[in-house]
């Protein structure tokens, strides 16, 4: 399905991004690998190698605009192109203001926001031109079904991650009327409990129904299968945090084109 295609992700290093990374590499995309964990993100690009599969880690941090200047630099150096980037990287924060210090809560949700909403819109705006260039391509940003009304966070930690989730989900939407001229698709995922460091650090009890990385891969997968006249500006709702694996994978299916 990717043969010949290029793809960007960040947050590479480990959960979902890792699972991103293989899938996409299966499906004989060629992968560059954006995170912040470099010792971790050359493991991802080892895993990919040893399965087949071609892939380029990048030590970045994706809130950095120089850094992702650079980075996008050097994956169109090596790659010539870019087809897909995925924006996967965030981080869960404690921010709570009834915790830590006003250091602490101050730095917990500057690292959320750098992380999750500049790291998607650095990332898109570095990519845009090259996904013109190719004549179109895909930007998915994963979201969380915390942006959906009745799923809202309100209560726990996380402030920031909240606060940049909403901007990561507006700015789908504002990026798909601005890049659909150009061809270029950007839709979201809002899913709930997803089985990865992020998830066990919050909400083990959740880990054992919770959905795979590679499920994720399955639905990134799915979005860019309606090819270039697909849907855009979409942010799909699936696999809500409680809900059985079998039945998130269910819905993730139907998130592929008919036929
Ligand atoms: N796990 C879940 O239950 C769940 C649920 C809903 C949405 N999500 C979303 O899915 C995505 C992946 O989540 P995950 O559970 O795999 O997270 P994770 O914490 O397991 O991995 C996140 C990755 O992002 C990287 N990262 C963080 N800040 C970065 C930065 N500034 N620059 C570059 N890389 C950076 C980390 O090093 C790490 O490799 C996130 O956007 C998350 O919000 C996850």
């Amino acid at each position: 399905m990717l043969t010949g295609k290029i793809a960007v992700v960040t947050g590479s290093a480990i959960g979902i991004g890792r699972g991103l990374c293989l899938a996409l590499a299966q499906q004989g995309a060629r992968v560059a690998a954006l995170d912040i964990d470099g010792e971790n993100n050359t493991q991802t690009a080892r895993l990919v190698r040893d399965a087949g599969g071609e892939c380029l880690p990048v030590a970045c941090d994706v809130g950095d605009r120089h850094q992702v200047r650079q980075a996008m630099d050097l994956v169109l150096s090596r790659f010539t192109r870019i087809d897909l980037l995925v924006n996967n990287a965030a981080f869960w924060d404690n921010s709570s203001l009834r915790e830590g210090t006003y250091d602490s809560q101050t730095a917990q949700f500057e690292q959320a926001i750098s992380s999750c909403t500049l790291g998607s819109f650095n990332c898109s705006s570095a990519v845009a031109p090259a996904l013109r260039a190719a004549g179109g391509g895909n930007i998915v940003n994963l979201i969380t079904e915390h942006v959906k009304e009745g799923h809202y966070l309100t209560g726990r930690r996380g402030l920031g991650y909240d606060c940049a989730k909403f901007a990561q989900w507006r700015l789908t939407a504002v990026l798909a009327a601005e890049l659909k001229p150009d061809n270029i698709r950007v839709n979201g995922l809002c899913f709930g409990a997803t089985d990865t460091p992020m998830l066990r650090g919050e909400a083990p009890d959740l880990a054992a129904i919770a959905m795979k990385p590679e499920d994720l891969a399955q639905a990134v997968l799915n979005v860019v299968a309606h090819g270039p006249n697909g849907p855009t500006g979409e942010t799909y709702l699936f696999g809500t945090s409680g809900t059985q694996r079998e039945e998130s994978v269910r819905a993730i299916a139907a998130l592929a084109p008919v036929g």
